[in-house]
């Protein structure tokens, strides 16, 4: 895992974004995973920058995202479909045939069954962005689900529902159930992507960057993932033990690429 800490929300966002814009460079034809809540928010919109720029194409790229509430229809304000189709989607060039999110209606095993074999059919995922809950989920993998969990249905535990809340109104229905990708199908990702911002997320991101191996804390399963770039600010980085070692890596990881041995 190598962590990257920088100053601000923003320059996470643009280290993001410019991570982001060389993989789809490389590989225009990506499959990308996709994450809601705050945090991606500066990241899609540098992305919708470069994609207006014209330094980054989304034409040949495929979507799949984390998870889908259950129990709302595509349309509404709060489900991720609307959220993905309003803040990215519909400002980059991508065909929406092939942005993939949970259907969060109807029978929702049977939904996540499908999600499951749609994305092995179309060969999985190359770069899976992820932002952290508090409690240290991934997509809706609350703490204490299995780390070999695949696409299905997660209950939300009730300091979920209480960060979530802020984007319902008090009289609003807000679900408390959702559709998530598994800990196992996001381990799959060749490249996973992790963005961490602001203080409420330090002790999350010191349990699953340091601390055990754990369900107890859903990400920390990344620490088995060959292939993990982890951004956060100074705040989420608040209370890393091993700061000072990450910043060295990232400098001689930089002396090394810039061919100054
Ligand atoms: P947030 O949510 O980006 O809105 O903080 C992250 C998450 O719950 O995974």
């Amino acid at each position: 895992m190598q962590v990257v800490i920088v100053n601000s929300e923003q320059q996470v966002a643009k280290y993001g974004a410019q991570f982001c814009a060389q993989f789809i460079n490389q590989k225009i034809n990506a499959t990308l995973g996709l994450a809601t809540g705050s945090t991606p928010l500066s990241l899609y919109q540098e992305l919708i920058n470069k994609s207006s720029e014209g330094s980054l194409s989304f034409a040949a790229v495929t979507s799949f995202n984390l998870d889908e509430y259950i129990g709302i229809t595509e349309d509404h304000p709060q489900s991720y479909r609307f959220f993905m189709n309003q803040k990215l989607f519909n400002h980059i060039d991508i065909n929406k045939n092939n942005t993939y999110i949970p259907i969060g209606m109807g029978d929702p095993h049977a939904s996540a069954h499908e999600y499951e074999n749609r994305l092995k059919e179309l060969g999985g995922i190359d770069l899976q962005i992820l932002g952290i809950g508090s409690n240290g989920h991934i997509g809706f993998n609350e703490p204490s689900s299995s780390l070999a969990s695949r696409t299905r249905v997660k209950t939300l535990t009730a300091q979920t529902i209480a960060d979530n809340s802020r984007f319902f109104s008090a009289d609003e229905f807000q679900p408390s159930l959702a559709i998530t990708m598994g800990i196992a199908t996001i381990m799959e990702a060749k490249q996973v992507l992790l963005l961490a911002t602001g203080e409420s997320k330090a002790t999350a991101v010191r349990d699953f960057i340091e601390g055990p191996l754990s369900a107890s804390c859903p990400a920390s399963a990344l620490q088995m993932h060959p292939n993990t770039i982890v951004i956060v600010d100074e705040k989420a980085a608040k209370l890393l033990e091993h700061k000072a070692y990450y910043q060295q890596v990232k400098f001689e990881t930089e002396q090394l690429e810039n061919s100054l041995f």
